[in-house]
């Protein structure tokens, strides 16, 4: 018997208010969609088929990497019952299971959702929908029960003072029997309060025709949240992020205020380290054990190997940093930056593709662009690489050992060979071999009594 998913997407989401589709608003850093597709995946449907609408152009671009899915335009959207109809021809002679999800609700889990098709399909029921008991059920449909049973879900709009009341939510995750789904949702009116067509008037059809019904209460109703405003953006991110926090925790790292650590889902942290209040670590990050990442500091897509320090306020993307690295404060690396073990990065300093080498120091003010840097190599204050010729990026290599002073300027393409030494303020033109001095400021002169000179003359 196949399963079959569909996926709900093309709404305008209203209350986001928003030039961008719901759907694509991000937790954790992926689109709300992307968490969705992640978690019909683990069931390994046989087809899976996405409703866009508003912004369908946008949103099956951002879903053009998926192979296999197929997408369905419904114009104009008149409802979710509407929703589900324009996908009859993709499913046409198609039979057995179809999972029905919200592209607005990403934190349903893969084992709630396997749950989900194994009652719906071991019962033998009609349609399965999955509920939750909560506090707060303001804005989501209400599961009306007669006894035990499932007798219809009420739109807050529509629902008396009573059925406001209830607290059990409709999450707007079911599963159907394909066997006679359309036509029974081609029966659904669209009289009610917003005049459209609402899908979980199905339950109550089917109810009528005593065909079985069944609302699956899961245990923890964080999963079903949906995301119509920004305000539950915000509410599931934290939800996510504490998730992710409590997991770091207790793998050993330590979170100084799991509040205002941002760290996303695919990111690892080894044990020992320390995260310091305001720290976002986002993407495909990796983190060392035995590391100490201090306030203010952002780090996207890099590898980050053991006992590492990074100072407060430092931006990290797409670089590597190798065992017992200290950076910062206020360092910028990005762009396929290696900084290899012991080095330093030290205050407003700027990595872009630049190899550092082992044990070598950039301490204070400078910039080193596509620059290969050797070992145990001195880059003095304010040196910087010439990189930009205003036509093209030419490279900067630094051997072994060599010691740049300050305030220097490399202009690339150029090699200071190892052990080399670049005298404070030379302005670097040519290659300097191995072993050589290379100062290009004139010798210094001095006038003797020059400022009393002046001021007499005035
Ligand atoms: C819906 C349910 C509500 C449930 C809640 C759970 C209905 C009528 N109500 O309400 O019972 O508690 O979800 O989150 O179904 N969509 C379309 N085409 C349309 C309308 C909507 O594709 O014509 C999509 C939306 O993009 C969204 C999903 O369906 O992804 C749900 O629509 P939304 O308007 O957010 O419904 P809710 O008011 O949240
Ligand atoms: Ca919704």
């Amino acid at each position: 018997m196949g399963t079959h998913v569909v996926i709900l997407a093309a709404g305008k989401g209203t209350r986001m208010k928003s030039a961008r589709p719901k759907v694509l608003h991000r937790v954790a850093g992926q689109p709300l969609i992307e968490h969705v597709l992640a978690s019909a995946a683990t069931i390994h449907p046989n087809s899976t088929t996405i409703v866009i609408g508003h912004q369908a152009d946008v949103l099956e671009r951002a879903l053009s990497p998926h192979q296999n899915l197929g997408f369905v335009v419904q114009e104009p959207q008149l409802g979710t019952a509407h929703a589900l109809l324009v996908t009859e021809p993709a499913l046409h002679g198609q039979t057995g299971t179809l999972v029905l999800l919200s592209g607005d609700v990403p934190l349903l889990s893969p084992r709630t959702l396997r749950n989900l098709v194994e009652q719906h399909q071991s019962t033998g029921a009609a349609a399965s929908v999955l509920t939750a008991m909560v506090d707060d059920p303001q804005g989501y449909g209400r599961i009306v029960r007669s006894g035990e049973q499932i007798a219809r879900i009420v739109e807050e709009k529509d629902a008396t003072a009573s059925e406001r009341a209830i607290r059990e939510i409709n999450s707007g995750i079911y599963a159907f029997a394909l066997e006679g789904l359309f036509d029974a949702v081609r029966s659904i009116a669209a009289e009610n309060a917003q005049n459209e067509y609402y899908l979980p008037d199905l339950f109550a059809i089917y109810r009528t025709k005593g065909l079985g019904v069944q609302a699956i209460i899961v245990s923890n109703a964080d999963e079903i949240r949906g995301i119509n405003s920004r305000a539950e953006l915000a509410a599931v991110s934290r939800v996510v992020r504490d998730e992710k926090n409590a997991e770091l925790m207790a793998a050993g790292v330590t979170i100084e205020d799991p509040a205002t650590a941002y760290i996303d889902r695919d990111v690892t942290i080894g044990v020992d380290t320390i995260v310091h209040p305001g720290v976002s670590i986002e993407g495909r990050t990796t983190i060392g054990a035995g590391c100490e990442i201090h306030s203010g500091v952002r780090i996207v897509d890099s590898q980050i190997g053991d006992r590492v320090t990074v100072l407060n306020h430092c931006l990290i993307t797409n670089a590597r940093l190798a065992d017992d690295v200290r950076i910062g404060p206020f360092a910028h690396l990005r762009n396929e930056t290696d900084v290899r073990a012991n080095a330093r990065v030290g205050n407003f300093v700027e990595l872009k593709k630049t190899v550092l080498g082992a044990g070598s120091k950039a301490n204070h003010l400078t910039y080193l662009g596509d620059a290969t840097i050797g070992e145990k190599v001195n880059i003095g204050a304010g040196t910087i690489t010439c990189n930009y010729d205003g036509t093209n990026k030419n490279p900067t290599v630094i051997e072994d050992g060599a010691f740049i002073g300050s305030d220097s300027q490399l202009i690339a393409p150029v090699t200071i060979g190892a052990g080399a030494y670049v005298g404070s303020g030379t302005t670097i033109r040519a290659d300097v071999p191995a072993g050589a001095l290379a100062i290009s400021a004139g010798r210094q002169r001095v006038i003797e009594n020059w400022v009393v000179e002046r001021k007499r003359k005035k």
